[in-house]
């Protein structure tokens, strides 16, 4: 039986005409924690307490209907202490304390101890903010103590309060949270993903950072493995999406028949296998809540099944740690390399071959909008695909080479993660940053060329650093018509060059010109900064002595 039983409560004080604060109306409240009560992320609670043993909460939920939100005993529903809201289409507001009394039975509260100070809805959401004390008095509510809550949320998609058949979670969590302790608030994104049977498995999803307000810093990501009896998670990397980038649903392969799941470029960090939290550094952390943040992230989990076994359910993820106090700079992430497109190519047959892009940041500044301050390079982050056998990245000032950035001769692409310097380096704008890849190709018969698929290949550096400015990404690339012309390729333009690379007798001789070439050739430089589109080219000369950097 699903009678619904809410006239009671409808007839009586269910209305209400709060005074309007249009003037000079209070900032929303700064609440320190907050968390998603359901797993798709429509629930969002945000929560604080005070000395005065109130606690305040926001319901913001996706719905334009009413919304619910309560303690239970243990977790059912008889005996739960709810409090129920809502704008009706003609502006007119509700709010309730009630309880259930059984188990199709709503009853309003004979007290009313649950204080509204607002509920607001827009095309998409109804956000609810009230407060309560610790301990009410009343026999239907239910203590908050500093045990675990069981809280219960339910909402419906319009404003006929139908308690019973609206769409309801239940989550456990600790509410009595204090300053100094985690100082941070905290959202998990888990991934369901049934695992192929397959060796090797790139899945990707889009998810939203958490929806704040103002500006927050996430201070640490940390990957959760699902315990399984064999190692099915590789790798975790986590990447950034621009706001204008059009995010998809659903999991997906990440280079698959659908490229939007490979879209937002800009790593925010990675593990390998058994990797553990990463945590930005004391004076610097990656910014949330304004306009110029990433407002989705590109999870992509490397899965392999080399048993090849059928059936398996994976849910892993990361967690992400934010906060409200800010560290004293903002991280910025700087990719350089070589521009991923087919300009950049890979003979067949290689046993080695040695890739070059430069960033010439002498443009930042123009760029940039303003003066970019010297950058501070705490961690990098090395990047190609399966043919990739090592990376390397120098820094060169006035034409001479200062010092290796980073280096991994022996890389491994299962082992993409973040790793920090032994101590910060400096880069001014002016400076050249010259990345090297070495690739290997003897198991391919084709020519590799540049891109996002795992069967394309790329060569970047991700440059960690503080404090941010508006440059995303410098990276170079040779010029083509030049090295086809070196292997005696006729060609008028860039896309014939490219085109003309099949046609090369691949032998180990033509692999070294080409190689050389590449090298030899001028490089254009492309610099992108945040939000400007397409991305401004810039012609840089070649003459960098490419030799200065590695010593055959
Ligand atoms: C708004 O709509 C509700 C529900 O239909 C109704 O009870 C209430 O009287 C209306 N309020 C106004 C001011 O018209
Ligand atoms: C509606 O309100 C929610 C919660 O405050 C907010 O996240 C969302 O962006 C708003 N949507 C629109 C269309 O304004
Ligand atoms: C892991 O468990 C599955 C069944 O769940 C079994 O088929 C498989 O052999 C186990 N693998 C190992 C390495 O124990
Ligand atoms: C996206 O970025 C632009 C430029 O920085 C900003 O004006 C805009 O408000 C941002 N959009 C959102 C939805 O935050
Ligand atoms: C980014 O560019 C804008 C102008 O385009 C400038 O106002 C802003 O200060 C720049 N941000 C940083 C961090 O340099
Ligand atoms: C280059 O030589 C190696 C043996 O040293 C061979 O395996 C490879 O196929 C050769 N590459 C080409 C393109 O002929
Ligand atoms: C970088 O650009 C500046 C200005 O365009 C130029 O003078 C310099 O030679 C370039 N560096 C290299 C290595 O090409």
């Amino acid at each position: 039986m699903m009678t619904v039983l809410f006239s009671r409560i409808k007839s009586t004080l269910f209305l209400l005409f709060l005074p309007c604060f249009c003037s000079g109306q209070p900032a929303p409240p700064l609440l320190r924690f907050s968390i998603f009560l359901d797993p798709s992320n429509m629930v969002y609670l945000r929560w604080d307490h005070d000395k005065q043993e109130l606690m305040m909460f926001e319901l913001q939920v996706l719905t334009t209907g009413w919304v619910a939100f309560g303690f239970s005993p243990h977790g059912e529903l008889p005996g739960s202490d709810i409090v129920i809201g809502g704008v009706f289409p003609n502006g007119s507001i509700y709010f309730s304390d009630c309880h259930v009394a059984d188990e199709t039975t709503l009853e309003e509260d004979e007290s009313q101890d649950y204080q509204l100070l607002s509920v607001t809805e827009n095309k998409t959401s109804t956000t609810m903010l009230f407060k309560r004390h610790l301990r009410t008095c009343d026999p239907n509510d239910l203590d908050i103590t500093v045990d675990t809550v069981r809280l219960i949320a339910a909402f419906g998609t319009d404003d006929t309060v139908q308690f019973f058949k609206g769409q309801r979670f239940s989550k456990s969590l600790f509410l009595m949270r204090y300053r100094g302790e985690p100082s941070g608030d905290l959202c998990v994104f888990l991934f369901q993903f049934a695992v192929p049977a397959e060796e090797t498995k790139y899945a990707c999803t889009f998810i939203p950072l958490p929806m704040v307000k103002q500006k927050h810093h996430i201070y640490k990501f940390e990957p959760v493995i699902t315990p399984h009896n064999i190692t099915l998670v590789h790798h975790i990397l986590v990447y950034a999406c621009g706001n204008a980038s059009v995010i998809p649903n659903g999991i997906d392969d990440c280079y698959g028949a659908n490229p939007d799941f490979a879209l937002c470029s800009q790593v925010l960090v990675g593990w390998a296998v058994g990797g553990e939290s990463y945590q930005f550094p004391d004076e610097a952390a990656v910014s949330i809540g304004t306009p110029w943040d990433p407002q989705y992230i590109r999870l992509e989990i490397h899965y392999s099944n080399f048993d090849l076994l059928p059936g398996l359910i994976d849910s892993s993820g990361v967690r992400i740690y934010y906060t409200p106090e800010l560290r004293k700079y903002d991280v910025g992430v700087l990719q350089t390399g070589i521009f991923p497109f087919p300009v950049h190519f890979i003979p067949p047959g290689a046993k080695s071959y040695r890739s070059y892009g430069l960033c010439n940041s002498s443009q930042f500044d123009e760029m940039n909008g303003m003066l970019v301050p010297d950058l501070h390079v705490f961690a990098y982050l090395l990047h190609t695909h399966l043919s990739g056998r090592g990376v390397k990245a120098a820094q060169y000032r006035n034409g001479e080479q200062l010092r290796i950035i980073c280096e991994d001769n022996k890389y491994d692409f299962r082992l993409q993660e973040i790793r920090d310097m032994k101590e910060i380096l400096i880069i001014k704008p002016g400076d050249e940053i010259l990345v090297e890849c070495n690739f290997q190709t003897l198991d391919r018969s084709g020519i590799t060329f540049g891109g996002p698929s795992t069967m394309n290949e790329m060569c970047l550096t991700f440059l960690f650093y503080y404090p941010r400015n508006n440059i995303s990404s410098c990276m170079g690339y040779p010029d083509i018509l030049y090295i086809a012309h070196v292997l005696k390729q006729e060609a008028s333009d860039a896309v014939e060059a490219m085109m003309a690379m099949d046609f090369v007798d691949w032998d180990n001789d033509t692999v070294k010109i080409a190689e050389k070439a590449a090298k030899e050739a001028d490089q254009v430089v492309m610099i992108k900064a945040i939000n400007v589109s397409p991305p401004s080219e810039k012609f840089v000369g070649g003459e960098m002595d490419l030799a200065l950097m590695f010593q055959e």
